[in-house]
């Protein structure tokens, strides 16, 4: 079982904002929707769109290739053409660091 990774301080992630963070070989996009923290793969699941370039909507992330809409708090598609859903991971905040868990 991992333990969760630093990725990245509070500050560097403000509330309506995401970042994409490394865990292990796994890019990661963290999210901050109004205070709390969400994780799921950065990697859009069509054909490997940068999510973290997208536009976060509500707690919607579009990908800027193909425009699928993922749920940042759950990992689902909401809108194709992906189809597959994200891998979503369990992240905390402590002592003003944000840390993820590794899959
Ligand atoms: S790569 Fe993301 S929608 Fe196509």
């Amino acid at each position: 079982m991992s333990d969760f990774i630093r990725v990245a301080s509070t500050g560097e992630i403000p509330e309506g904002r995401m970042k994409k963070v490394t865990v292990g070989n796994q890019q990661v996009l963290v999210v901050n929707l109004k205070g709390k923290y969400y994780a799921i793969g950065n990697v859009c699941t069509h054909l490997g769109g940068p999510l973290d370039r997208g536009i976060l909507e509500g707690n919607e992330v579009e990908c800027p290739l193909h425009h699928s809409h993922f749920d940042v708090t759950s990992g689902q598609v909401k809108r194709g053409p992906a189809t597959r859903a994200e891998p979503f991971y369990e992240v905390k905040a402590e002592n003003g660091n944000i840390l993820v868990k590794p899959k």
